[in-house]
C-alpha cells in the first residue's frame, strides 16, 4: 500500500505504511485540535522533533502502553527512559541518521529550542527527513527560516511538511520562502490555528504556494490524510 500521512492536528502525525505504524510528535491530550485520543492510538515508533509540551505531550504514556521505540535526540530519549520507564528508546543527534524497517531517518537542524515540560535541558530542536518506500518526507518541526533548507532539499522531497503559524515559528511568508528552497512536490502546513496567537489563513497561504511556488499545497483538517 501507498504510505498514509494523517494529520491528528497542531503538529501530531500518525503515519501508516501497511507495515508499520509510526507517530510524530504526539500531543492529544491537551490538545484542542486533536482528531484522535492518545489512549487508544497505536504506534510502533514515535518520532520526536524537540522537547516542548505541544510535542511530546502524549509521548510516554503511548510508548509504555504499546511498547513503541522512541527516536529523538539524545537527551530526550533518556529524559523519557529515567524519569518516565519508557522501555525502548533510539538517541540521536543532528545530522545523523539511523535505518529503521520502515525507511532511513534522519535528524536535521531546526532553529527553535528544546526545553523538556518539567525545565530539564532537551539538547537543541531537530527536523526530521524520514525515507519511506514512496519518498522522502521532511517535517521540518518547529523552526525559524534558515538558509540551510536548500540542503535538506537536494535529497529530492516527495512533501515537506512545515508550520506556518508564525509567532513560535515560521510564518507564512517564511514558509513560502522555505518552499522556495526546498523544492517539495508537496507542501503540508501544520502548527497554526491551535491557539489564537497562531491563527493564520491556511486558504490565503495555499493560494500563494499556488502563486509563487512550484509546489501543490495540500491543506488538511485534523483527521484529514493524504497518501505519498
Ligand atoms: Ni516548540
Ligand atoms: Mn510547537
Amino acid at each position: 500500500m501507498a504510505t498514509e500521512i494523517n494529520f491528528l492536528g497542531h503538529a501530531s502525525f500518525q503515519i501508516n505504511t501497511g507495515d508499520h505504524t509510526i507517530l510524530i510528535d504526539p500531543f492529544l491530550t491537551d490538545n484542542p485540535a486533536a482528531s484522535a485520543n492518545a489512549d487508544d492510538i497505536h504506534a510502533d515508533f514515535i518520532l520526536i522533533s524537540h522537547g516542548h509540551f505541544d510535542h511530546v505531550g502524549d509521548v510516554a504514556a503511548i510508548a509504555n502502553r504499546t511498547k513503541a521505540t522512541i527516536v529523538g535526540c539524545f537527551e530526550i530519549t533518556e529524559w523519557f527512559e529515567k524519569n518516565h520507564g519508557v522501555e525502548n528508546a533510539i538517541g540521536m543527534n543532528l545530522g545523523g541518521g539511523v535505518d529503521l524497517p520502515f525507511g532511513r531517518t534522519k535528524i536535521t537542524p531546526a532553529v527553535h529550542s528544546s526545553q523538556l515540560p518539567d525545565g530539564s535541558y532537551g539538547g537543541i530542536a531537530g527536523g526530521l527527513l524520514v525515507t519511506f518506500a514512496d519518498g522522502n518526507v521532511y517535517f521540518a518541526g518547529d523552526t525559524a527560516l534558515f538558509l540551510d533548507m536548500q540542503l535538506i532539499g537536494r535529497a529530492g522531497l516527495e512533501l515537506a511538511v512545515l508550520p506556518i503559524g508564525d509567532h513560535f515559528t515560521m510564518g507564512p511568508d517564511d514558509a513560502i520562502e522555505a518552499v522556495k528552497m526546498l523544492q517539495p512536490k508537496r507542501v503540508l502546513p501544520f502548527h497554526y490555528n491551535t491557539w489564537p496567537p497562531i491563527e493564520q489563513d491556511v486558504d490565503a497561504w495555499a493560494e500563494k504556494v499556488r502563486a509563487e511556488t512550484d509546489a501543490e499545497p495540500v491543506v488538511l483538517a485534523p483527521g484529514g490524510s493524504l497518501s505519498l
